[in-house]
């Protein structure tokens, strides 16, 4: 091997790959470790992390159970504070915000989708996606118009007096989407949502959460699924709490598809 060949291979193996993208890190964590104490027991779920993550970009974070990838989210999406190292949030550094400076943040910037799509049984789908901002202070006045907008956006334009129990599995989960969608965030968080559902059903999820990312979400999805992984940008993976692997992936198969109907 040539002295050129092996720097290049020694930075490609040495170097994590940044963001091709030239815009500011909407999530810049450095040296993030989160330490559980359970009794005289402590967990290192995060080890020292430093990970930046541009506005406008897609991830995926995979890895085995227990490798600190709900973790991470909980952190990202300001529901924690790490318990060593600083993680900025659109330029704010969660570990110095109070538990009210937190909340505000998350409902200003943040907006979460599950697993379990967590709706409420006897709720029809326009009430569920109002509800984060009921009791809001103020409450915008358009917010019925917006839950209108988004479930039109998720593909649910006409189902908004639907229960749960009338919908499907996927159905149910945009509803938990449009939910999320509700405050205008700038960062939506998937902690596996597409965990319940089949193979087609996952596939349509993950191109409705490219088709927000092209509009300028940050989309930052949980998966165990390569396949749904590669429907992002950027791959995530974690071990021990901490990341192993972070590559970019080209073709992204969202745009692929958007450009598909395009055409
Ligand atoms: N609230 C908690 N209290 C104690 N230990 C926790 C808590 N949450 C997570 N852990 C531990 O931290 C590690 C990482 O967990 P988690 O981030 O949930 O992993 P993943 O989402 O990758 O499955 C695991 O060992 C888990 O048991
Ligand atoms: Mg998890």
């Amino acid at each position: 091997m040539n002295s050129v060949a092996a720097i290049i291979e020694a930075s490609q193996v040495s170097a994590p790959v940044a963001p091709q993208s030239a815009a500011p890190a909407l999530i810049r964590a450095s040296g993030v470790s989160k330490i559980y104490r359970m009794g005289d027991q402590t967990v290192r779920a995060l080890d020292d992390v430093s990970l930046e993550i541009a506005k406008g970009d897609f991830v995926a974070i995979m890895g085995a159970s227990g490798s600190g990838k709900s973790t991470m989210m909980n952190l990202i999406g300001a529901l924690d504070r790490p318990t060593t190292g600083h993680l900025a949030i659109d330029g704010r550094d969660i570990a110095t915000m109070s538990s009210d400076e937190l909340a505000d943040l998350r409902n200003g910037t943040i907006g979460f989708v599950f697993q379990q799509f967590n709706l409420l049984p006897r709720t029809p789908a326009l009430n569920q996606v109002i509800l984060p901002l009921l009791y809001a202070h103020p409450r915008p006045d358009d917010l019925e118009a917006r839950a209108h907008h988004r479930l039109e956006q998720v593909g649910l334009g006409k189902r908004t007096d639907h229960l749960p129990s009338q919908l499907s599995g996927g159905q149910q989960q945009r509803v938990a989407i449009a939910r999320a969608l509700i405050n205008n965030p700038k960062i939506l968080l998937a902690d596996e949502p597409t965990g319940a559902l089949d193979t087609k059903t996952s596939e349509e999820i993950m191109k409705l959460f490219g088709e927000l990312n092209a509009e300028g979400i940050t989309v930052i999805i949980v998966t165990h699924e390569p396949d749904i992984a590669d429907f992002a940008r950027r791959k995530l993976v974690f071990r021990d709490g901490k990341i192993i692997d972070d590559t970019e992936r080209a073709p992204l198969k969202a745009a692929t598809a958007a450009k598909d109907r395009v055409l």
